[in-house]
């Protein structure tokens, strides 16, 4: 994503992770194992995987989902919320992203997280539900066939988190080629329709330049 020269985002995401504590040397190196790997660089920044710990506290989610691991920088957050005997899935469809994502699971000390390989929608097929808390962050142009998906792994009360869904406002622009975009439209008007979903959206910047994330509740 575009960070527009002098924006003081990134400088001021370094300062919220200063003064509030999200450095970890755990989660550094799942970024640094990412980077030497030659992954892709886009996990969460620190402070937006701070942020996913705390929603899953907050919603006291016992059972998470999430569909795109990459290296398991996320994965490990969100398991961070979790409570005793909770248990964390998370699905990658790259045989060496998930292999990476295992020993950095393993590294973090977690026992409760699972690394599923293969296309998502396939493999959620055979999970068994229901999720308390889903976190879509695969490829945007599959969002809306996800969230098909997740709803029959939820129950009333489930919390569905979406990554990406602004793209430096790429969304606002229907006849957009570009996939992200596409999908994300796509996504939303699904949710639009779909008479069990209560959503907001909120726009972000930061480290990792303007972009955004939908809540979604399922109501029943
Ligand atoms: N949640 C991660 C970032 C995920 S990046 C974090 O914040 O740390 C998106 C990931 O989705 C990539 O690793 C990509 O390989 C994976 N992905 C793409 N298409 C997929 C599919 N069809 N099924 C499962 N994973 C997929
Ligand atoms: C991309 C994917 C992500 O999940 C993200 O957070 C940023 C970028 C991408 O595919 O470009
Ligand atoms: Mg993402």
């Amino acid at each position: 994503m575009i960070i527009p020269p002098g924006a003081p985002w990134p400088a001021v995401d370094e300062y919220y992770e200063d003064v509030f504590g999200a450095f970890d040397p755990v989660l550094e190196k799942v970024l640094k194992s990412a980077r030497d790997a030659g992954l892709p660089n886009i996990a969460v920044s620190p402070l937006q995987g701070k942020f996913l710990k705390m929603l899953v506290e907050m919603s006291g989610a016992k059972r998470v989902l999430e569909i795109g691991t990459l290296a398991g920088y996320s994965a490990i957050w969100m398991a961070r919320g979790l409570p005793e005997g909770g248990e964390l899935v998370t699905l990658e469809i790259e045989e060496s992203y998930a292999a990476l994502a295992r020993e950095n699971i393993k590294a973090a000390g977690l026992k409760n997280v699972e690394v599923i390989t293969g296309a998502a929608l396939e493999t959620m097929k055979n999970l068994p539900g229901a999720f308390d808390f889903i976190f879509i962050d695969a490829d945007k142009l599959s969002n809306s066939m996800y969230l098909a998906q997740a709803l029959k792994l939820s129950k009333a009360g489930t919390w569905i988190f979406a990554d990406n869904v602004v793209r430096d406002g790429a969304i606002l622009d229907p006849n957009s080629k570009n996939e992200g975009a596409v999908g994300i439209r796509h996504f939303n008007e699904m949710i639009a329709m779909e008479p069990r979903l209560e959503a907001t959206a909120i726009q972000t910047v930061g480290a990792k330049g303007y972009d955004g994330f939908s809540l979604i509740r399922v109501k029943s």
